[in-house]
């Protein structure tokens, strides 16, 4: 086969995978890395399910190739908590009921705190914008709303 080793740099630590070019970051965390928090829902950047962070900033991770993110700091949901302590965008989705499924929760959580550390959330309006990619088909939007704005206030 066409794989060949890739380097990535994944909630602080470097891992090394086996993997052909054309395999999506998605595609690599999930098969290659097991790091399964980071959910596939449509595979073609509409629905938010899949949303890590690189070098701080949102992306969806089926969209972009895993080679290209080599020399970059990617986060995904595993690596927000602090050993025991959840991140406070987790708590503030667990305190208003923020999911029912729980599905496309990790990607709301990585979107959350990007709206937030990017200075999105000050108002009910823009992080419902910010938040837009991110699809819940249980429509548990307004509860996302109430935790992604407690924690930016
Ligand atoms: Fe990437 Fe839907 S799986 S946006």
């Amino acid at each position: 086969s066409g794989a060949s080793p890739m380097q990535l740099k994944i909630n602080g630590t470097m891992r090394t995978i086996q993997a052909e070019p054309r395999v999506t970051l998605l595609d690599a965390l999930r098969e290659h890395l097991d790091l399964t928090g980071t959910k596939k829902g449509c595979d073609h950047g509409q629905c938010g399910a899949c949303t890590v962070h690189v070098d701080g900033r949102r992306i969806n991770s089926c969209l972009t190739l895993a080679v290209m993110n080599q020399g970059k700091e990617i986060t995904t949901i595993e690596g927000l908590a602090k050993g025991d302590a959840l991140h406070p965008m987790q708590e503030a989705f667990i305190k208003h009921d923020g999911f029912q499924c729980g599905y496309c929760t990790p990607g709301q959580i990585m979107s959350g705190v990007a709206c937030v550390k990017e200075g999105h959330a000050t108002t009910d309006g823009q992080a419902r914008e910010w938040m837009s990619g991110n699809i819940c088909r249980c429509g548990a939007y307004p509860n996302i709303l109430a935790a992604v704005r407690e924690v930016e206030q």
